[in-house]
């Protein structure tokens, strides 16, 4: 089947009303990937040759936010919204190129699976002129109707335009179709809107190829998969589903989640076998977790690398450009940005770590801060291995702190420290011989003048 040629269409011309929001619905996010990605990346798990958007407006907006995933995807604007055929014939121009296949897809459905899609080709491949993806629901609402006779497809019915009886079906269109390639236009071009709602319908694609004497199927597929999203409590609903099924995925690769349920990932999270990952734990994208590693409860992490056999958390909160090297330690309330954190350095307690390099075996006291911006410009620190940073230092960056040497506690570091050096960088102590009970008595004093 690879070297069937296979165009996918997107639709996306939707005005996603019902989203309350000025921005493209397709570009609403689940698991931190725009829903019309989640589409592309199945498009592109199913072999195809050629994409192909339908949008409404936003064409270039659209285009830019899956540019990463499907550079060559061709952009066709469907000015008017008259219909689901309507919007295919939009990509005209690329449907008569000549595939044969062409995966008709929703924007707004992102759970879609290769699988399913593949599936659909295949069927394709041996000879049916148009395949429909089905699924049985026991409240089928504004879907269309399959109508079928001893395992064939008839036609669809949409919900407005069906009778008392066609509405008592429960085997429902998903709205994803595979069409062979060499028939579709002519087809389309046969499709009429006289209908319900004066649209020009996809749907009625069944009728006309088998007027024509050609093999229609439908197939049935996990209902879940072609959920649509109108409003954001659906969106809420399907990231539900994505979350629930990456959680299970995750735990049969080897990882264990104490609470499940309480834990977020992002579709490119990876995290490998014999991590534990405690509750309350969110992953943002471009987070990368080697094996045996700890990620304890009410951590936040986007854009991190974490080795092996490393800790983090609780509460901490690693942003983008964090590397803890392995069995490296990050712990309650510490902020990392752009910083590596070498092999079995620590950064235990209350510190914020930004541009930086903390070097393998240091120890960073609670309280350090690299203080890395001046309001203008951000500036490294780099701190050796094996050196010790006392409590509640500032480190102003940019500064080098000397392998094997010691900062005390306290201080504000403003030049380099040498390797092996120890670093004061604080006023020093006086101490006043029993001037304590002066003290209270003037300050005594004055709390009564008041
Ligand atoms: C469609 C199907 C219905 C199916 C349901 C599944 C048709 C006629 N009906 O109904 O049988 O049960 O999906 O969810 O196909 N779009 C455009 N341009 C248009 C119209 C639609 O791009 O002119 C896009 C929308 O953005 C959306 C998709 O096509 O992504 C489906 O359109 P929608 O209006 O939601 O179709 P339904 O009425 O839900
Ligand atoms: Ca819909």
């Amino acid at each position: 089947m690879t070297d069937q040629k296979c165009l996918s269409i997107i639709l996306a011309a939707g005005d996603g009303t019902r989203m309350k929001s000025r921005e493209p619905k397709v570009l609403n996010r689940i698991a931190g990937l725009e829903m019309i990605n989640h589409v592309v990346l199945a498009a592109n798990g199913a072999g195809q040759s050629d994409l192909a958007i339908v949008v409404g407006r936003d064409a270039e907006i659209i285009q830019q936010a899956v540019a990463p995933l499907a550079p060559d995807a061709e952009m066709f604007v469907q000015k008017e919204r008259q219909g689901t055929a309507h919007a295919v014939l939009a990509a005209r121009g690329a449907i008569a190129r000549g595939y044969d296949t062409v995966l008709v897809m929703f924007g707004d459905s992102p759970l879609i699976d290769p699988v399913s899609l593949t599936e659909a080709r295949s069927r394709i491949a041996r000879g049916a002129a148009v395949v429909v993806m089905g699924f049985h629901t026991a409240d089928p609402g504004g879907y269309g109707r399959l109508i079928t006779d001893g395992g064939q497809l008839i036609a669809i019915r949409e919900h407005k335009d069906a009778s008392e009886a066609e509405r008592l079906i429960t085997f429902c269109n998903g709205g994803l179709m595979a069409i062979s390639g060499a028939k579709l236009l002519e087809m389309l071009d046969l499709i009429g809107n006289d209908n319900a709602k004066g649209e020009y319908y996809l749907t009625d694609i069944v009728e006309i190829a088998r007027k024509q004497g050609e093999l229609v199927v439908a197939m049935e597929t996990e209902g879940e998969n072609l959920l649509g999203v109108n409003t954001r409590a659906e969106l809420a609903g399907v990231e539900a589903i994505w979350q629930e099924r990456r959680r299970k995925e995750c735990m049969l690769n080897g990882v264990t989640l104490i609470d499940p349920g309480t834990v977020y990932f992002s579709h490119d999270t990876e995290i490998g076998a014999d991590t534990t990952i405690e509750p309350n734990v969110f992953f943002g994208t471009g987070v990368k977790i080697a094996g045996k590693a700890r990620i304890r409860a009410f951590s936040h992490l986007e854009g991190t690398l974490v080795g092996e056999g490393a800790e983090v958390g609780p509460f901490a909160r690693l942003r983008p450009g964090a590397d803890l090297r392995a069995n490296a330690k990050v712990g309650n309330f510490c902020e990392i940005k752009k910083a590596t954190i070498h092999t079995g350095a620590k950064v235990n307690h209350l510190s914020y770590i930004g541009d930086a390099n903390v070097g393998a075996g240091a120890n960073i006291g609670a309280g350090t801060i690299t203080c890395n911006y001046d309001g203008y410009a951000k500036h490294v620190t780099d701190i050796g291995e094996n050196s010790f940073i006392g409590s509640n230092s500032s480190l102003i960056a940019p500064v080098k702190i000397g392998a094997g040497s010691y900062v005390a506690s306290g201080s504000v570091v403003t030049d380099d420290v040498g390797p092996e050096d120890l670093a004061i960088g604080r006023a020093r102590q006086v101490n006043k011989k029993g001037l304590a009970a002066r003290l209270r008595a003037r300050l005594s004093g004055q709390a009564r003048k008041k």
